[in-house]
């Protein structure tokens, strides 16, 4: 049986947040994907972004994946362009199951406007067409990538960790 359990979704689908209450509640660790890039280059996201390039993010993001991914007994809450790189992905199937946590383009647009983070990419003229182009094209990544589907649709943030638990027993229980 795989011993973490990786979160991935867009920006705003609540990764970070339903990590921290999943790590609660299943006794694993907690460990946040964008913090250990952050930590690891000495400055925020957008600063990388800004100074080293996307191209340069994306190369540490890789390195901290494949370190994470070592791990055990971790939930792993992954950037929302963790599936760009199918290696990240590969390295994270060995011992992870992977979550898939969607929500609608509207929802994204209410929640990254409301939590007040920096986020590199929407920083556009029309965000709410940057998302919808955005999630057009990785939809299909992300859907490829998961092992379970979590629609966060109108739910709390309680709810969406309840049903992840409940898709993990289920998903488990047809692995035995
Ligand atoms: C990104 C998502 C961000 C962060 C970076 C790039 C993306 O993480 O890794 O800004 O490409 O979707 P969150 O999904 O945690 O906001």
């Amino acid at each position: 049986m795989k011993t973490n359990i990786a979160l991935i979704g867009f920006m705003g689908t609540g990764k970070t947040s339903v990590a921290r209450l999943l790590a609660e509640r299943t006794g694993k660790r907690l460990v946040e994907l964008d913090e250990l890039a952050a930590l690891s280059a000495g400055k925020p996201i957008s600063r990388i972004f800004k100074e080293d390039g996307e191209a340069a993010f994306r190369k540490l993001e890789a390195e901290i994946t494949a370190k994470a991914a070592l791990g055990k007994d971790q939930v792993i809450a992954c950037g929302g362009g963790v599936v760009l790189n199918p290696a990240n992905i590969a390295i994270l199937k060995k011992d992870s199951v992977i979550v898939y946590l969607k929500a609608s383009p509207e929802e994204i647009l209410a929640r990254v406007s409301a939590d007040g983070a920096v986020r590199p990419l929407l920083q556009t003229e029309d965000p709410a067409q940057t998302i919808k182009q955005m999630m057009e094209s990785r939809k299909p990544l992300y859907e490829q990538a998961a092992d379970i589907v979590i629609d966060t649709g109108g739910l709390k943030l309680e709810a969406v960790a309840r049903k992840v638990i409940d898709g993990l027993r289920d998903y488990e229980r047809k692995d035995k």
